[in-house]
């Protein structure tokens, strides 16, 4: 076993972990945080994406050791205290952004690593930033739709 402390959703915690367990297992199974899910087990669906020192990783290709000493943001903690959402699930909410919702969670967290990178993105860039993101649902369009909203809304928050 070895021991890792890691500040996960703004919370610092401290386990010993088996230095095989993936940092998503040790979300979902040791932290309880289902809500980061796990959709393949190919590293390829990006439905478990996570940030890790405030960049998107696929929770399933990292392992639990490696957040030692990091820190790691899920879907669970992107709405404030009160409440109030993110932008990001605001305009996926508004513009239909999901359909079984099984995909979003990853989507959601990989948007927001999107737009921190890039405010005001292109359809071709925010569909080359969601490439590595499946959605068996295939509403690709409204997600797309979705996060060019929330690049919007969040230039309006900021003049406003
Ligand atoms: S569960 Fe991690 S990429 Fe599919
Ligand atoms: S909304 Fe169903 S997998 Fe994307």
């Amino acid at each position: 076993m070895t021991k890792i402390s890691v500040r996960v959703d703004q919370e610092n915690v401290t386990d010993d972990v088996e230095p095989r367990m993936l940092l998503v297992q040790y979300l979902r199974e040791k932290l309880g945080k289902t809500g980061t899910v796990i959709g393949c087990d190919t590293s390829n669906c990006g439905a478990c994406t996570v940030h890790l020192n405030g960049r998107s990783v696929k929770s399933c290709n990292v392992l639990a050791v490696q957040a030692d000493g990091g820190v790691v943001d899920t879907i669970e903690r992107l709405a404030d205290d009160d409440g109030t959402l993110h932008p990001v699930q605001v305009a996926f909410r508004e513009c239909h952004g999901l359909q079984c919702g099984f995909c979003t969670p990853g989507m959601i967290m990989q948007s927001v690593d999107l737009l921190n990178e890039n405010p005001d993105p292109t359809e071709e860039e925010v569909r080359l930033g969601l490439e590595g993101n499946l959605c068996r649902c295939t509403g690709y369009h409204n997600i797309v739709k979705s996060v060019l909203y929330a690049a919007e809304l969040n230039k309006r928050g900021a003049n406003a």
